[in-house]
């Protein structure tokens, strides 16, 4: 790194501490004989702040004032973990997090979270993409190396749904949460959150050799709504430019809630609280097989995850999910 990049580097990290610190508008002037640093610099400081993404306001003959930050931080993050065994990557922008964390996960322990502010190539389940704005929006994703069954591993995603739904409803008491099976969450009727776990099976001994946990929340409303996905589509809080310590916070107490279900996963001790929080059960849906759709009634969920559903000519089936989805 060249000298000149790391003095401002330095200088754009002190300006952000004495902007935090004052919570008001702070001259360039005090903020530069603070410093014992030219006008200059401090300028060009406040430029790299808001190349970092921190939404700085500037008035004329009343300097500067932090208005808000809007991408995530390893270091803020870390202020709210509690697991001592997680490490954390983030990253601005990245195809996916799922797909870069597997392309890593060979080499990488369990426990690596990779946080990313935007993705390029979100992806969902049945090969479909997940809108993931810049900046407004959560998108993680966590290794995990267990020793499971192909079977048990299903558990993550049921496992991670139910986190999603105790810290949501913790951060955001207003809205009514709750799980579409089998791992989109929802509030107050729309989805805010959808889950996509990818593993990776031993061809030898048919055991896991990781999976994948891939996240994706949307926090806060895009700038600009979700266009066409308005009807379906929702956040937990309205727009803001200021979203950095809000997702922080989310990312580190999803993963701690997860890692604790996780700890004790094949007890499935989380299947209660799954099925409390499954608003389908008792409900007409639709089920979607190959472009066909047929009517039916959410009946319940099996020990795996797998629902129930009870179709007009009084026929039943399970349902997995993985070729079936479901609509309301
Ligand atoms: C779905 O709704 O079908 C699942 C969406 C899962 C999206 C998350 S965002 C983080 C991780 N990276 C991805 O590419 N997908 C998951």
């Amino acid at each position: 790194m060249s000298e000149t990049i790391k003095t401002v580097c330095k200088t754009s990290d002190r300006i952000a501490e004495i902007l935090k610190r004052e919570k008001t508008f702070v001259s360039g002037e005090s903020i530069a004989a603070e410093l014992g640093m030219s006008r200059a610099s401090i300028w060009k400081g406040i430029r790299e702040l808001e190349k970092n993404g921190m939404t700085i306001e500037a008035v004329t003959k009343k300097g500067y004032m932090l208005a808000g930050e809007k991408y995530a931080r390893a270091d803020y993050v870390l202020k709210y973990l509690k697991n001592p065994l997680i490490r954390i990557k983030t990253l601005r922008s990245v195809n996916s997090t799922n797909a870069f964390l597997k392309s890593i996960a060979e080499n990488e322990n369990e426990g690596l979270l990779v946080i990313a502010d935007s993705q390029t190539g979100g992806k969902g389940r049945l090969g479909r993409t997940f809108l993931s704005p810049d900046g407004t929006g959560l998108y993680m994703s966590l290794l995990l190396k267990p020793k499971l069954s192909a079977n048990d591993a299903l558990a993550i995603t049921s496992c991670a749904a139910v986190a999603v739904c105790d810290v949501a409803r913790k951060i955001a008491p207003d809205k009514s949460i709750g799980i579409k099976w089998v791992n989109d969450i929802y509030a107050n009727g729309k989805k805010i959150c959808g889950i996509l776990t990818e593993a990776a099976f031993n061809m030898e001994n048919g055991g896991l050799d990781y999976a994948v946990l891939g996240i994706g929340i949307n926090l806060f409303e895009p700038e600009h709504g979700f266009g066409e996905l308005s009807d379906i589509a929702g956040a937990l809080f309205p727009y803001s430019a200021n979203t950095a310590d809000v997702k922080c916070r989310i990312a580190a107490e999803i993963t701690d809630r997860f890692m604790e279900l996780y700890s004790d996963i094949s007890s499935k001790s989380f299947f209660k609280s799954y099925k409390n929080n499954l608003f389908i059960l008792g409900k007409k849906i639709k089920v979607l097989r190959e472009n066909k759709s047929k009517i039916a009634e959410a009946v319940d969920i099996d020990d795996n995850f797998m629902l129930l559903v009870r179709y007009e000519n009084g026929e039943e089936e399970l349902l997995s999910s993985g070729e079936i989805s479901i609509r309301i």
